[in-house]
């Protein structure tokens, strides 16, 4: 989607205009049915009307709502609306404009709606030209918009919908190597850089946790460095982001009951698209903050030589795990992607992932949770960028006891908690792996588990069906603000 502004709106194409109060309609050289139209309904409470006009079509969203937050995503959401209706009518493009009353973060938003709503996975129809959407363009004709608000969007929706792709993409297209292949082109498209660790080094540096989730795979693992590190960099230490790249999960030997649960599971590297995603979008956007992102990847199956309950795995930190459930295959891998990050000595640590059933069970599709060990501002910071961006955000507590269901017999931690509260003692089981060898943290660190609205079976508006790209948005609000 092209994003440019414009100074002024042109009367023969398609147009979204934002009102606080109906009269202002007035402004806007629509034939005088049609305001009086909108003035009469407006004093019925109607905030949304659409206008075919044969030859284009005229949008009118009033926006009352107090609430800051609530009135971005009101918008964001008539911003998917609109982008149907002109898709359904084979518009090419469309001027959104607004009154003097009306803030450009709020045009900005209804911008964003229809942008991240024109996202499409096609790469496997035959007839992918017939069925593409025909919006190709947005203009923002606003006094306060600047050409770098309408770059920016740009590039948070492209960014979004690389996310999107990569977790609508099967297993048979991406496996983990290919994923290391996409980050590759993500970097040299954007200017981030990227290493790329191979079996062979991930198997001399001993990070066993990905190499036993590996084990039943026939294609091998990979480990994923990515690095945005401007010259005017805000931070002396690195913002860490881990992701996880389970490619497909299939549960492994504790395999997953088809039908149900096993559908979705090519999402498992949601989180691991995020953090592409993000270094992706915020090397375009240039923002002058030091980031690194770390994405162990791999498939998660049974086979011949797949790893087993009972197992007992030394991970890359030294520390033994015993293996109780092999679907609990996440934090295995995501545990050697944490010690990993002590090296970088970070000021933050963040990872995002599809890590639990009980995360989707504890609070849906509405929200991701987050629990941690940070400061109390961290986590408010990145709850506020999750009302922002709609990317809601729920703290969970992350008090001791829930680690002492990790105990283990025979090893120095059970990769399996009790029956109860399963997202919180997978967070307990991966703060284990931020500690140093002392046992102290070796930094501050966040977790975000987003299995509850990374994929979306059915059409949820502006995010779309299937992969949702979550996380993206939130990050990019959340490390703007810091930079
Ligand atoms: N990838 C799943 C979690 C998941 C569930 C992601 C639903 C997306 C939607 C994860 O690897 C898993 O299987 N977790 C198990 C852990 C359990 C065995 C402790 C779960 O939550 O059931
Ligand atoms: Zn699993
Ligand atoms: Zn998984």
């Amino acid at each position: 989607m092209k994003v440019k502004k414009a100074a002024k709106w042109e009367e023969k194409s398609s147009l979204v205009i934002i009102l606080k109060d109906t009269e202002h309609i007035n402004n806007f050289h629509l034939e005088e049915k049609i305001v009086q139209y909108v003035i009469q309904k407006g004093k019925d409470k109607l905030n949304f009307f659409e206008f075919n006009l044969l030859d284009r079509m005229v949008f009118v969203l009033i926006s009352k709502e107090e609430n800051q937050n609530k009135r971005l995503e009101e918008l964001r959401k008539h911003g998917h609306t609109i982008s149907k209706r002109l898709n359904a009518f084979k518009y090419e493009n469309v001027q959104i404009t607004c009154t003097a009353e009306i803030s450009k973060e709020l045009l900005l938003a209804v911008a964003e709606g229809i942008g991240l709503s024109s996202y499409q996975f096609l790469k496997y129809f035959r007839d992918q030209k017939e069925r593409k959407n025909s919006l190709k363009e947005m203009i923002l004709v606003s006094h306060d918009i600047q050409k770098r608000d309408c770059d920016d969007l740009d590039i948070i929706i492209e960014s979004v919908c690389l996310a999107r792709d990569w977790v609508n993409e099967p297993v048979s297209f991406l496996t983990a190597e290919q994923f290391s292949k996409e980050l590759k082109n993500a970097a040299k498209d954007s200017g981030f850089t990227i290493e790329v660790l191979q079996k062979k080094k991930i198997e001399e540096l001993k990070m066993g946790g990905l190499l036993a989730v590996n084990k039943g795979s026939i294609d091998p693992p990979t480990f994923n460095i990515l690095e945005h590190k401007p010259a005017k960099a805000i931070n002396k230490k690195p913002i860490v982001l881990v992701g996880k790249g389970v490619v497909y999960d299939t549960g492994g030997l504790s395999l997953k009951p088809t039908a149900n649960s096993m559908d979705e599971m090519k999402c498992d590297m949601a989180g691991g698209a995020a953090v592409g995603a993000t270094l992706h979008a915020i090397a375009k956007l240039k923002l002058p903050i030091h980031v690194i992102g770390l994405i162990p990847a791999t498939d998660n199956r049974p086979g011949g030589n797949a790893y087993a309950p009972g197992d007992v795995l030394k991970m890359y930190n030294g520390a033994t795990v015993e293996v109780k459930n092999t679907d609990a295959e996440g934090r295995l891998i995501l545990a050697d992607a944490l010690t990993y990050a002590q090296q970088y000595k970070p000021q933050l640590v963040i990872d995002f992932a599809t890590l639990t059933g009980a995360a989707v069970r504890a609070i849906g599709t509405q929200a991701v949770v987050a629990m941690g060990t940070s400061d109390e501002q961290t986590m408010q910071d990145i709850v506020a960028s999750g009302f922002e961006t709609h990317e809601r955000v729920v703290v969970m507590p992350f008090w001791d006891e829930y680690a002492e269901e990790l105990k283990s017999d025979v090893a120095d931690i059970s990769n399996l908690g009790g029956p109860y509260a399963g997202q919180i003692t997978a967070g307990k089981f991966l703060e284990f792996f931020t500690k140093n060898a002392e046992g102290e943290h070796a930094y501050p660190y966040v977790h975000i588990d987003i299995a509850g609205p990374a994929f979306m079976p059915s059409e949820d508006s502006y995010r779309g069906k299937w992969g949702t790209g979550v996380g993206v948005r939130l990050m990019i609000n959340y490390l703007k603000k810091l930079a």
